[in-house]
């Protein structure tokens, strides 16, 4: 086990009141709502309405709060939960926590060291990060930022074939272990709070690094027109493509040798089609709800792809998640590990790299105490049966 995973649930009080007992609070809250409130504070209103906004009237990202209430954990008493271990094996490699950090684009609206704080923080909580496909930073520069700690990287298939096998052959010369496709975004969800702020922060050139400091994209501008332009012009004509077909996964598996994840999978069909297709991993996942309004909340979609997959691929999950809590009540209904969104974003906001480092700490040890508070000392034990209506526990 990992020494900085061993015991963190009352390593973390005992550092927090510790300093409490001297005067100090944490400057990152601990309580998410106080965290979101200290985010939206250190934001720009365009910034917060980009980070907090969802699709339509968002009644799913209600709905991925509610799925979470609706869950309700039934402890087991004595069972020696002294000593726990938080690590899972996830494609042959040990990892110390359950716990990567969400794609995320379009950071340095948040904070100026955007994804290379980001990039920092995941390598020092040994928490593999996925690169966005929107970062504000080239996945290169992250990626030099972490030594060997581990991170993935996730892609959009643009219109340009050529421009996504050479992202994918930039993630692997970089270092990264596993491919994210996202499949829930092949266009941009109907999002009222950027839209009547008419705000879209690609065109003014945020978020699109991965395309500026890519040889093919590089390519593909329009010379006759000023580069910024040209850049944003072209990543507009390019970035989505709403005709990506199952055929077409073909495509990856020629081009690259890593694992690959379909993010976005909700339902179990489409996980069955996926295993039968040889694809590596799933990530259930409604985009934080930025996508289609009514949306089924992620977590009501985990049981029934977990159940499909039946074990054969890591079922991975985000949407939702915000403490460590319902990371347990996720791995308990099936997710194999779990990616953490928005909250990392609000410690950024606040805080920067020292801000994500906090938060992850918070998550990994209400996590730890969970685990332990429920009678589990393993990831892998945490079974639906710790959970209030399944029939273990009924
Ligand atoms: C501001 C913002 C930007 C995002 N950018 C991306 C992205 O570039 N690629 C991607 O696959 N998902 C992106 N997502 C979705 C996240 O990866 C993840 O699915 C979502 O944040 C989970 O919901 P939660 O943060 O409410 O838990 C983004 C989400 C937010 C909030």
């Amino acid at each position: 086990m990992d020494p900085r995973h061993a015991d963190l649930g009352r390593k973390r009080q005992g550092a927090v009141y510790l300093a409490g007992a001297g005067g100090h609070r944490p400057k990152v809250p601990v309580d998410q709502t106080a965290l979101e409130r200290a985010a939206q504070a250190a934001m720009s209103a365009e910034a917060w309405a980009y980070v907090a906004g969802g699709a339509g009237r968002e009644a799913t990202i209600e709905a991925n709060r509610a799925a979470f209430a609706r869950h309700r954990i039934v402890p087991r008493v004595l069972h020696d939960v002294e000593t726990r271990d938080l690590s899972i094996e996830l494609f042959g490699r040990r990892l110390p926590s359950p716990l990567l950090l969400c794609p995320i684009g379009v950071l340095k609206l948040v904070h100026e060291d955007a994804d290379l704080a980001v990039a920092r923080a995941a390598a020092a909580m040994a928490v593999p990060y996925i690169f966005s496909n929107q970062a504000s930073v080239p996945m290169e520069t992250c990626a030099a930022a972490m030594g060997d700690a581990p991170r993935w990287f996730q892609l959009y298939w643009s219109r340009s074939n050529e421009l996504v096998a050479s992202f994918v052959r930039r993630a692997e010369a970089c270092g990264c272990s596993a491919i994210v496709l996202t499949l829930d975004t092949t266009m941009l969800g109907w999002r009222p709070r950027d839209l009547d702020l008419g705000s879209l922060p690609f065109l003014r050139g945020e978020g699109i690094a991965q395309y500026t400091s890519d040889p093919v994209f590089r390519t593909q501008l329009d010379p006759t027109v000023e580069p910024g332009v040209a850049a944003v012009r072209q990543f507009m004509a390019t970035y989505s493509r709403p005709s990506l077909h199952w055929d077409d996964l073909k495509f990856l598996r020629q081009h690259t040798k890593l694992p690959v994840l379909l993010k976005g999978v909700l339902h179990p069909a489409d996980a069955r089609q996926a295993v039968e297709l040889g694809v590596d991993g799933l990530i259930v996942s409604n985009h934080g709800g930025r996508q289609i309004d009514g949306e089924i909340a992620a977590l009501d979609a985990l049981p029934a792809v977990a159940e499909a997959v039946n074990g054969k691929i890591p079922v991975l999950f985000d949407s939702g998640i915000r403490g460590g809590a319902d990371v347990f009540k996720a791995l308990a209904l099936g997710a194999t590990a779990v990616c953490l969104g928005r909250p990392y974003v609000h410690g950024l906001a606040v805080a920067g790299q020292h801000g994500v480092e906090e938060v992850i700490a918070n998550v990994l040890a209400e996590l730890d105490l969970t685990l332990g508070l429920a009678g589990c000392t393993t990831v892998p034990s945490v079974s639906r049966s710790a959970l209030h209506g399944s029939t273990e526990c009924s």
